[in-house]
């Protein structure tokens, strides 16, 4: 399969944030104008954070055809809404109260449910927004991973016997930092997106982003992110990328 791999390096993290904010611009006017709709699934973690701030004030409030928006998460920890480890708590208060959309635009995971229970009920709530059957996959049309320091994305950790699931669309698994119950996409689900996009900051990201671009072995959940037909597109800024050799950061 060919490397459509694109990498680009900016300045700050402030810069960062502004640039995938306009890729979510992009990519919602023209999935909007192709298919009516943008599914959009967004990480947690404290990268995203300032990309989804911007999200939710001029001009990119102004710019995203927010009617057509669908809202989903790659991963949520299993905590109340109100707990500062969820995942869509942090999304309400940083970009959700600000933007147009109706309820039902938003598609936060189950996380008041047994987890097996919780992963079957978002499969079929990702199935009645994507109108597919279960053997399909859903084809998200951008879709922002994070990396962490060990190389995970989303909450698939290196080693789990969920990086093996190939049916399911939504797992539930264990670990990570809060160790706690989590759902998450599959990675049949993530590389199927017409967009992926890693937003990386910082130099404790270095090493993970060096072994990541530039690492012979191959299996870190993160070197699996292998979009079928999708771009594949790595943000970074200048710290994350600084152990990277330049023949990568130049493509
Ligand atoms: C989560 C995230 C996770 C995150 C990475 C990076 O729920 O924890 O989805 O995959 O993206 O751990 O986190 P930071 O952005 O906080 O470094």
């Amino acid at each position: 399969m060919p490397e459509r791999k694109e990498i680009i390096i900016k300045d700050d993290a402030y810069s960062l944030a502004g640039t995938g904010a306009d890729l979510v611009v992009s990519a919602a006017l023209e999935s909007v104008q192709q298919t009516g709709r943008f599914t959009l699934a967004v990480s947690g973690g404290s990268t995203p954070r300032a990309m989804h701030r911007s999200l939710g004030r001029k001009p990119c409030l102004s710019q995203i055809p927010w009617p057509g928006v669908h809202i989903f998460w790659v991963d949520e920890r299993c905590v109340p809404g109100y707990d500062p480890a969820s995942n869509y708590g942090r999304a309400r208060h940083d970009f959700l109260n600000r933007i147009p959309v109706k309820e039902d635009q938003i598609h936060p995971m189950p996380v008041d449910l047994p987890p097996e229970e919780g992963a079957e009920k978002y499969q079929d709530e990702i199935s009645s927004i994507f109108k597919i059957g279960g053997h399909d996959f859903p084809d998200f049309d951008l879709i922002f991973l994070g990396l962490g320091l060990d190389g995970h994305v989303a909450s698939l950790f290196p080693g789990q016997k969920v990086l093996a699931e190939k049916e399911k669309w939504v797992a539930a698994v264990k670990g990570g930092d809060p160790d706690v119950s989590r759902l998450t996409l599959t990675l049949p689900v993530l590389n199927e997106a017409h967009r992926i996009v890693f937003l990386v900051s910082g130099k404790d990201k270095a090493p993970a982003v060096k072994t990541v671009l530039e690492g012979d072995e191959e299996n870190l959940p993160a070197q699996m992110i292998q979009p079928r037909t999708g771009r594949l597109i790595w943000l970074l800024d200048r710290e994350a990328a600084s152990m990277l050799s330049w023949t990568t950061q130049t493509g």
